[in-house]
């Protein structure tokens, strides 16, 4: 079958080799912190303080000089520069490392938000987020003091781009997941949303919850998996 039309979708396991932690390879603690203590509204609303300083540290290392876009990212740039057709990138994660390996910001889906963004409660407006801020920071737009948050998707909200993702993968011929749990929704849907003709695979340390909805599931670290992989779609 040639291949036209392509939808890959990412996870926090692309991003590990370049030493970004995952969210529930530790337990289900993320940097130490319970997910839902750092990741929802609800855990917002009860320490602010602490959110804030999760993200701006989040932030600082992934502006660390040693933080850089690795192989796994570099083969997907290739692949969405070098591939005839049409390809759809969506990540759920919120690093910039996708944009670092060379993609310009509207190749790069941010399903669950942008780590580099904050976003003003009041207005809704996003601005590029300086390394750190807080409730004791001026709102560029409203010039008002706690208004800002970061620009991330906690649990309960809805995530972004949801309809264009939806129409790209239910006319795709080929989808590829890339080192994601496939245990948050809608993500861990997406491949039952692809056509009974598109072929499906997915690349991960180990099998997942949602491994037995593949056509292929290739065992090992993006890294080393997606040089193979991206040459043989090229080649097809
Ligand atoms: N190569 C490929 N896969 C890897 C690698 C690697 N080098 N390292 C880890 N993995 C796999 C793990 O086996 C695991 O299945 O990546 C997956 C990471 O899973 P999670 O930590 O659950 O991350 P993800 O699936 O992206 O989480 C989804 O959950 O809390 C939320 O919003 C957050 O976007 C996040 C969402």
């Amino acid at each position: 079958m040639k291949i036209e039309k392509i939808v890959i979708l990412t996870g926090a396991g692309i991003s590990a080799e370049s030493g970004i932690k995952t969210f529930r390879d530790a337990d289900g603690l993320w940097e130490n912190h319970a997910i839902e203590e750092v990741a929802s509204p609800e855990g917002f609303k009860r320490n602010p303080k602490l959110v804030y300083e999760f993200y701006n540290a989040r932030r600082s290392q992934l502006n660390s000089p040693e933080v850089k876009p690795n192989k796994g990212h570099q083969e997907l740039t290739r692949l969405i520069n070098e591939f005839h057709g049409e390809v759809t990138l969506i990540t759920q994660n919120i690093d910039d490392l996708h944009e670092r390996s060379g993609l310009s910001t509207k190749d790069v889906w941010h399903m669950h938000g942008e780590l580099q963004k904050m976003r003003c409660q009041k207005t809704q407006r996003i601005f590029n987020a300086p390394n750190s801020f807080d409730e004791e920071t001026e709102c560029p737009c409203c010039q008002e003091l706690g208004n800002l948050r970061p620009h991330i998707v906690w649990f309960g909200e809805m995530p972004f781009y949801l309809d264009e993702a939806f129409e790209k993968l239910t006319d795709c011929d080929l989808f590829l997941s890339i080192g994601t749990s496939g245990l948050v929704y809608p993500a861990a849907q997406f491949v039952a949303m692809t056509p009974q003709t598109c072929r499906r695979i997915e690349v991960n340390l180990n099998e997942t919850q949602v491994s037995n909805q593949f056509d292929e599931c290739r065992v090992g670290p993006a890294g080393v998996v997606l040089p193979i992989l991206v040459e043989e779609v090229l080649k097809a």
